[in-house]
């Protein structure tokens, strides 16, 4: 069984693609190409293993969806619906989070460069500020004191760990722009100021090592690092931190040779880690665990149908197949010299007959999606998958040569909505303004 077959995603009795009941095919002549398509069912299944898995743990738990992977009204609706709570970097995260239901609350705000409407608004709505250095320590102390108003803050807290993933991604490391290091003292020096503030109350200490990590060692070793970065903390000053946020991380599959652990195992291996680092600095109580997962929520969940506009063979080389999106739907191929599995969505049941390069349309040469994939021989019109492109596609989309964003179709039990409209052309030209004759004299 190839590594992407579930019942929600599967082939058909036409030998076409199936998502959710919807076969891809007719996806793509209803609704147009480039489309993203999420399962429902498949983000739901996710959601659960999450909560499911954080029920079982000795400890309180709570699972925030790491929005900055998906950002959609409909999207976080479901996860709300699911019992998760939300992460946000940005003013746009938290408000499409309230919009779509989740309590302010229930909300944490990262960002290492937060401005001061943001600050001000999750101060005011009550969100989680997860502080990232001394600038926004020291804004949001000020702020918080000039209203009279407590905040609920994380310190964000570099460990110095390499997560072994691409190096545009790992977060933890001391080289990084993220967090307070333990290393060179600014962490303790910053749990001190949060503890002799009056305003904000120093909650827990949290830790994003990285993105699409396929080992566990990274993160035990980092629960470990916080562990005794809370001892410590403990011990110059006498506070007993609440709470350890593990951040999210945890990889997906893209392509047969990757081999993530699955959800309720990541879960379950970094919840034994904290009891066992727990009892070796002999904690008293164990903390509560947080997780903030983003790729393995939606990652595996969504899909990118294209149409395939040309097919050109270069002798002895390789044959480009250029589709009609790319590099502006799908970043991460540039970016992260990611991996993607595409698959003829109408032809299924033909052979593989050879590799084919997929190839997008911008005009760019470092705009190809796939490298040497086998598949049968596309032709010109056929519709073309790209496998697990729910995380950071759409949340990184670009208009580069003025493309439409492809619209978002969300799929269940054979019923599509679509809930991303893809602009028109026109549209894209709205916020442009050309200044009036007297401004070039
Ligand atoms: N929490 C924090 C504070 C984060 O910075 C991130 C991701 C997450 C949670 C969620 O991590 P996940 O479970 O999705 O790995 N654009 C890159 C990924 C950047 C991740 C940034 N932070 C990519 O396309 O691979």
């Amino acid at each position: 069984m190839p590594f992407w077959q579930r019942e929600t995603l599967k082939t058909n009795h036409l030998g076409h693609l199936e998502i959710a009941g919807c076969d891809c095919v007719e996806l793509a002549r209803q609704y147009g190409t480039p489309l993203y398509v999420m399962d429902d069912e498949a983000l739901r299944t996710n959601c659960r293993a999450y909560m499911q898995a954080a029920k079982e743990l000795p400890m309180p738990c709570k699972i925030y969806y790491a929005s900055k992977a998906l950002s959609n009204l409909a999207v976080l609706a479901a996860v709300k619906d699911e019992g998760l709570c939300a992460d946000a970097v940005s003013y746009g995260e938290m408000i499409t989070a309230t919009n779509a239901g989740v309590a302010p609350e229930n909300i944490i705000l990262h960002g290492n460069c937060k401005s001061e409407r943001e600050l001000q608004s999750a101060l005011d709505q009550g969100v989680t500020v997860a502080l990232d250095g001394f600038e926004d320590l020291a804004q949001l102390s000020q702020m918080a004191k000039e209203k009279q108003k407590k905040c609920k803050v994380f310190l964000r807290i570099r460990p110095g760990i390499d997560a072994h993933t691409h190096a545009a991604i790992t977060t933890g490391i001391e080289d990084s722009k993220f967090g307070y290091s333990i290393k060179d003292g600014s962490a303790l020096k910053a749990a001190k100021l949060v503890i002799e503030d009056g305003f904000l109350q120093f909650y827990g200490v949290h830790c994003h090592i990285g993105s699409q990590i396929l080992q566990t060692a990274p993160f035990t070793q980092t629960v470990d690092t916080l562990c005794a970065f809370m001892t410590e903390v403990y011990n110059e000053t006498g506070y007993r931190i609440e709470c350890l946020n593990i951040g999210g991380g945890l990889g997906v599959h893209y392509t047969e040779s990757d081999n993530p652990k699955a959800i309720a195992e990541f879960v379950a291996i970094i919840g034994r880690q904290v009891v066992e680092s727990a009892a070796k600095y002999g904690f008293d109580k164990l903390p509560a665990l947080y997780f903030e997962p983003g790729r393995s929520i939606v990652g595996e969940a969504g899909l990118t149908l294209y149409t395939v506009g040309a097919v050109k063979d270069v002798p002895g080389i390789r044959t480009y197949v250029a589709v009609d999106g790319g590099m502006t739907d799908n970043p991460r191929p540039l970016f992260y010299q990611a991996e993607y599995t595409p698959l003829l969505a109408g032809r299924m049941k033909d052979p593989d007959d050879g590799v084919y390069t997929i190839a997008g349309r911008c005009c760019e040469s470092g705009d190809v999606l796939i490298t040497d994939a086998p598949l049968p021989r596309p032709r010109v019109g056929d519709t073309l998958a790209v496998l697990t492109t729910g995380a950071y596609n759409a949340s990184m989309a670009s208009v580069y040569n003025r493309l439409q964003p492809p619209a978002m179709v969300l799929c269940r039990k054979g019923k599509a909505h679509i809930i991303q409209k893809r602009p028109q052309a026109i549209e894209l030209l709205a916020l442009d303004d050309v200044p009036p004759k007297s401004f070039y004299k």
